[in-house]
């Protein structure tokens, strides 16, 4: 049934009843909502916010996300995060017991460009301000989203995370790596001051804990951004003169090099800072520091020193997974000192 007020009733079993407006997706209607959805991405790609329409009707925004098997299908299973629903709707939606107290409420609103720094060869970034304050936690993400880019909201918006802390003055900033053919990050990186963006978060559950542990940042690529804000939300506790940082990063050549700026920035704030830095495909010539994965280097660095820490991880899906494979199963880290959302 479509309403003059374009907003549905969403039922969730055994939690209270949410409104969703026209076009928007189940998990940002109930996040916005309050609700403690399960999800991990927003992005299709994870299949942590997979669910099952009890009654109502929905509209999908991919047809085969990655998120979603073959059997999940044939199970009538869906993922809210690519679902609108377009009535009222009841949905068996996954929540999390644990959800974390402190997240703002993800909206949607716009900004304006006001700087773009190239960071190295195909590494922006962005700095945009909005007319309301910048609320989200060191470590979360917020949708970019375009005008002017063919088709719905799966093709004309991306996952960044804020490489910035929150602030009153309104500004997020993003790193955005040029991706060959991205419709989206293609145009992103190419935005000049003045442009207008259309953002919708904060989300992501990897953000920085309130918790007394020093910690550790793994950033691979384009996985930098989360891992900034999360050492700079560190360097900006009270107690920060008296907590350590190692932070590891792992690049392909020369060229990827920048992490080493934003670590320098907040050095003088704590009482320790480690700066590992591992590139895999580096010139002879140019590079004599350590070679191969980030992977590697946590492991040469060895669980003596960093197994009571907590652990945030940003990167490709593969280094994501090593790391946190050696964390779980070789040094036998409690999960709930690792910190990381899966993106595919
Ligand atoms: Fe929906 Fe990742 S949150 S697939």
């Amino acid at each position: 049934m479509t309403r003059r007020d374009e907003t549905y009733a969403v039922s969730v079993p055994g939690a209270s009843s949410f409104p969703c407006s026209q076009g928007d997706t189940l998990l940002r209607a109930a996040l916005r909502a309050g609700v403690p959805a399960a999800y991990e991405c927003n992005s299709g790609g994870c299949g942590t916010c997979k669910f099952v329409v009890e009654d109502g009707e929905v509209a999908v925004l991919q047809e085969e996300p990655a998120g979603l098997t073959a059997r999940d299908r044939r199970k009538g299973k869906q993922l809210a995060c690519q679902t609108v629903p377009l009535g009222d709707l009841t949905a068996q939606l996954l929540l999390n017991p644990q959800w974390p107290s402190g997240h703002a409420r993800p909206r949607r609103f716009s900004g304006e460009v006001t700087a773009v720094r190239p960071l190295t060869h195909d590494l922006v970034e962005i700095t945009i301000v909005t007319d309301r304050p910048a609320d989200f936690l060191p470590g979360q993400f917020a949708m970019v989203g375009l005008d002017g880019v063919a088709g719905g909201p799966a093709h004309t918006e991306r996952a960044y995370s804020m490489s910035n802390l929150a602030n009153p003055e309104g500004i997020w900033q993003f790193q955005v790596k040029r991706v060959p053919d991205g419709a989206v990050s293609g145009r992103v990186t190419g935005l000049t001051r003045g442009a207008v963006v259309h953002l919708d978060g904060p989300y992501g559950n990897a953000h920085l804990q309130d918790t007394d542990r020093d910690i550790v940042c793994v950033a691979g690529g384009s996985g930098l951004a989360p891992m900034v804000s999360v050492a700079r939300g560190l360097a900006v506790r009270p107690d920060a003169s008296r907590r350590r940082l190692d932070f590891f990063y792992g690049g392909r050549a020369c060229r990827d090099r920048c992490a080493q700026e934003f670590v320098a920035e907040i050095s003088g704030a704590l009482s320790q800072v480690r700066f590992v830095e591992v590139l895999s495909a580096a010139d002879e010539d140019d590079w004599d520091g350590p070679r191969g994965y980030v992977h590697e280097a946590l492991a040469a660095a060895g669980p003596a020193e960093l197994a009571d820490r907590d652990i945030y991880i940003a990167g490709p899906p593969p280094m994501t997974d090593a790391v946190v494979r050696m964390l779980v199963l070789e040094w036998r880290i409690p999960v709930e000192q690792i910190h990381y959302d899966r993106f595919f």
